[in-house]
């Protein structure tokens, strides 16, 4: 009988162990450099996991960039999008108030022919529309910054869609961030900061088992509402693949270190009941700075 209690409290405790989700509360305990680091988590039809993994600046009040895992699951889209920007509940940390939009000066609103920069969602609505709960989480004032609209609602938005359809049959980590500097028409008419441009990053295996990573560069400089050449240049620019060292080389030598502490904490904190076994380890995504023609002209033509 002693024998069989012990077993069952064995057995209790693994199983204890396996609900107990690792999270990394938001708090200035968990806060170095300036930035704030933090998960936050979601319920889905597969269990809760980790849908984020933050990386919060806390004097720009803006994200740094915001790690995601995206497979089969971001492209089950169960619910529509609902509205809900609002400030994340985190002790000291400083944030836009996205629950209002973000308007432009009068001289930026007569340059670009819009009222507002968008309130730009760093990882989109739409990748998280497996569950009411994960979509309504992609509404707080860490995943969003001002962005310029045209960009945005055009061919920021398109890559969004290719990069999610591309993980329906894989796997991938993908790390959404701004620039560290900020754009000529920074800041808003209430004095945030803009950002000079949003840096999308994907590190996968490919069917070989190489571990490839992907970059897209958003520049967030307005543009004007009719001016087709821009638009044309923003188009181009938006879609053309970069390195990862190339996205490194648009920032301040002393935030590359953020670059790893995002691979890290997307494999210490996002895979935990994802039950997604075929990532490459963070220090392969850490360590693959360069990217093959074969790579730039496949990805080329899948998003232009
Ligand atoms: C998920 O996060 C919420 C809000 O922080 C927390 O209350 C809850 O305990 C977390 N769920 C799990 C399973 O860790
Ligand atoms: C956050 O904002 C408050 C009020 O504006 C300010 O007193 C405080 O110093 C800010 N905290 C940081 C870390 O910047
Ligand atoms: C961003 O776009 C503007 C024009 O809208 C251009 O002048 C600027 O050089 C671009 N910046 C980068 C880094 O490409």
């Amino acid at each position: 009988m002693g024998k069989f209690l012990a077993a069952v409290a064995v057995i209790c405790g693994m199983v204890m162990m396996g609900q107990s989700l690792v999270e990394l509360p938001c708090s200035v305990e968990n806060s170095k450099d300036g930035i704030y680091t933090f998960t936050v988590n979601s319920t889905s039809r597969i269990g809760t996991f980790n849908m984020f993994f933050v990386q919060h600046e806390i004097t720009r009040l803006i994200p740094w960039a915001v790690t995601a895992v995206y497979n089969y699951l971001n492209n089950e889209h169960d619910v529509s999008r609902v509205d809900n920007f609002r400030e994340y509940d985190c002790p000291g940390l400083n944030q836009t108030s996205c629950s209002t939009s973000y308007r432009m000066t009068p001289d930026h609103q007569s340059y670009s022919g819009k009222t507002s920069f968008d309130r730009g969602h760093l990882h989109p609505s739409h990748a998280f529309t497996y569950s009411r709960n994960a979509n309504d989480k992609t509404f707080y004032c860490f995943n969003i910054a001002p962005q310029d609209p045209s960009t945005n609602q055009g061919p920021w938005n398109v890559l969004e869609g290719k990069v999610l359809s591309y993980f329906t049959n894989r796997a991938g980590y993908v790390i959404t961030g701004v620039g560290d500097q900020e754009a000529i028409f920074s800041p808003t008419n209430t004095g945030y900061t803009v950002p000079n441009h949003y840096w999308k990053i994907v590190c996968y295996k490919d069917a070989q088992g190489a571990t490839q990573v992907v970059g897209w560069i958003g520049n967030n400089t307005l543009s004007q509402a009719n001016n087709p050449s821009e638009a044309d240049e923003r188009k181009r620019s938006t879609y053309l693949p970069r390195s990862q060292q190339d996205i490194m080389n648009t920032m301040n030598i002393n935030k590359i270190h953020l670059f790893q502490e995002a691979w890290v904490g997307g494999e210490t904190y996002l895979l935990e009941d994802r039950l997604e076994d075929r990532l490459p380890t963070a220090d392969e995504c850490w360590m693959k700075r360069d990217m093959s023609d074969a790579v730039r002209q496949e990805w080329a033509s899948y998003i232009g």
